[in-house]
């Protein structure tokens, strides 16, 4: 069995996050990882609220969201049930669609993202990932790919927004590049060539020892 790791994935709304997974999913499996992926908002008591909110069912201020995005973390990370932390010492890879970063990056489009960072900091205290994978897909290529193949659109997903944090991502990186592994892959490309570039980032890994 193969050292067990943890990498979240990021990117703006429609950047190709969950087919990604998909595929790295398969390959890890391949490669001898038994693999638990998961996402954020989690299905969990907090996420499914934040869920309601982004479909438009409930109405919250973006300071409110923020907040309940930094407690359905710490559920993501602590839950006795299915939490990341459990998943880790069960010997499992966990590969995640979306953890911090997509705080720093959304939230700080609104406030100030030295307090997001810092309203996050027990999660960032538990759980660094061994790497952040950013897929970097032009706001336009992603918002044609939203309204393409989505009923509804969301929260969130307009193309002024999606520009705004794209560039929060890019500040939120330059910021905690010295703490954080991140690795950047163009988007803007076809699926198995994304693919590709990301499956390399990860093979990396597979040699070095957690810290
Ligand atoms: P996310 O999880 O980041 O929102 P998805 O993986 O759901 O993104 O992708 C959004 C849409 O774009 C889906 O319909 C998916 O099939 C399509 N898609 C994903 N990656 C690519 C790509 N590299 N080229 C073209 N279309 C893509
Ligand atoms: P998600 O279901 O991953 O959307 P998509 O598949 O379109 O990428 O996430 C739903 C929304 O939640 C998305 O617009 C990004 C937002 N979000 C935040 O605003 N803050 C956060 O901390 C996270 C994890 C997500």
């Amino acid at each position: 069995m193969k050292r067990n790791l943890f990498i979240a994935l990021e990117g703006i709304d429609g950047s190709g996050k969950s087919t990604q997974i998909k595929i790295l999913n398969d390959k890890l499996t391949a490669d001898g990882h038994k693999v638990y992926a998961t996402f954020e908002p989690t299905d969990g008591i907090v996420g499914t609220v934040l869920r309601n909110i982004f479909k438009g069912d409930i109405s919250a201020d973006h300071r409110v969201i923020a907040g309940l995005f930094v407690a359905d973390r710490l559920d993501h990370l602590l839950n006795e049930s299915n939490g990341i932390m459990k998943k880790l010492a069960e010997g499992y890879t966990v590969i995640t669609d979306r953890y911090y970063f997509s705080s720093y990056a959304y939230h700080s489009v609104y406030m100030d993202m030295e307090w997001v960072i810092k309203a996050n900091a027990m999660s960032a205290q538990i759980l660094r990932p061994d790497l952040n994978v950013f897929i970097d897909v032009s706001p336009e290529i992603s918002m044609n790919r939203i309204n393409l193949n989505r009923k509804s659109v969301e929260l969130y997903e307009s193309l002024e927004n999606l520009k705004a944090v794209k560039d929060k991502y890019e500040e939120a990186f330059e910021r905690l590049k010295h703490v954080e592994k991140i690795a950047r892959i163009d988007g803007d490309r076809s699926v198995e060539e994304i693919a590709k570039d990301i499956w390399e980032r990860i093979a990396t890994l597979n040699s070095k020892q957690r810290k």
